[in-house]
């Protein structure tokens, strides 16, 4: 069986649901404490044994490049200011053996529009996706969720969707499958569909950002209208694709914060400035002084 060695990170969206902040830079640099999402989500990707990582960008997203290019300015300045602890972290940003690819989608036609642009650097190989604004937390030992995912592929060699339950009220903002038991933590996918209303919603079992496809897939995203929002959709070439090959659900260990609303953007901050070691005694005590009815000022 092929090895996922690829994955694709779609950044090419509008981020409208977080301006101003992404009038100028993309929502994937937004930090959570002192790391931009995107950084979080590559480390994912390197954790799942993957090395090359292809970025599907757009306007306004120069930064994503830079940041995982060298800033030969600002390591000398760390170097001659001794600053070796933070030279580190800038040089290790990512590791030398991992490449960075990276694609311009011309117009934000939509989701699947976005991965069927990665076609040319995936070849026929399967290739994970990840939504860097799907911040996903693992507590302990639990290992990261594309890891999870890929060593499920290893013996299930097939389409992977990362889903958990919502509230009925919610399926609006998710693709929502249908599916049976198939063995535990998976289900065998019988239906897609993109944003149903609560009414029309086949479950309350929704994808989110993390995919292990097969290349099929480009066969019908090529072929792909418009759909839901007037955007090409990646859950319409899968609901195709399902058609052709078995695709299964997979209910990951762990916990996803929406990052590309406020309030999820908000509650990741809070779980990992209670994680990060530089801030969780001071954040924690400012949090209880907090519904102490203490203002916690410096
Ligand atoms: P979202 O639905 O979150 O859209 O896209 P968005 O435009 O980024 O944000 P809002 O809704 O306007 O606030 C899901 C993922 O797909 C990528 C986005 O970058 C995000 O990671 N995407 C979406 C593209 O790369 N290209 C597109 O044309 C659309």
């Amino acid at each position: 069986m092929k090895k996922i060695r690829k994955a694709v990170f779609p950044v090419a969206g509008l981020g409208s649901r977080f301006l101003p902040a992404t009038k100028a830079q993309p929502k994937e640099m937004l930090p959570i404490v002192d790391k931009p999402l995107i950084q979080y989500a590559v480390e994912e990707a390197v954790a799942a044994g993957i090395t090359e990582m292809i970025f599907i960008t757009g306007r306004n997203k120069r930064a994503i490049e830079d940041h995982f290019d060298k800033a030969y300015e600002l390591e000398s300045e760390l170097e001659e200011a001794g600053k070796q602890k933070l030279l580190e972290q800038v040089r290790n940003v990512i590791p030398k053996h991992i490449s960075c690819i990276y694609i311009r989608q011309s117009e934000p036609l939509g989701l699947g529009h976005a991965v069927l642009c990665a076609r040319p650097v995936i070849g026929d190989e399967p290739f994970a996706v990840i939504l860097a604004d799907d911040f996903m937390d693992v507590s302990g030992q639990t290992l990261p969720v594309l890891r999870q995912m890929s060593d499920v592929y290893e013996y299930e060699g097939c389409s992977l969707l990362a889903v958990h339950d919502v509230p009925r009220a919610n399926t609006k903002q998710y693709g929502i499958v249908s599916a049976h038991s198939y063995r535990p933590q998976l289900e065998l996918v019988d239906g897609i569909v993109e944003k149903p209303q609560p009414e029309d919603a086949p479950s309350t079992l929704a994808v989110v950002g993390r995919y292990v496809l097969s290349p099929k897939i480009f066969e019908f995203l090529e072929g792909l209208g418009t759909g839901a929002g007037g955007e090409i959709q990646l859950t319409d070439g899968i609901a195709a694709l399902m058609k052709a090959e078995r695709v299964l659900a997979y209910r990951y260990d762990g916990i996803r914060y929406d990052c590309g609303s406020k309030i999820g953007y908000l509650k990741a901050m809070v779980a990992m400035g209670l994680k990060h070691p530089e801030t969780a005694n001071e954040f924690r005590q400012y949090l209880s002084d907090l519904q102490q009815g203490r203002n916690g000022e410096d």
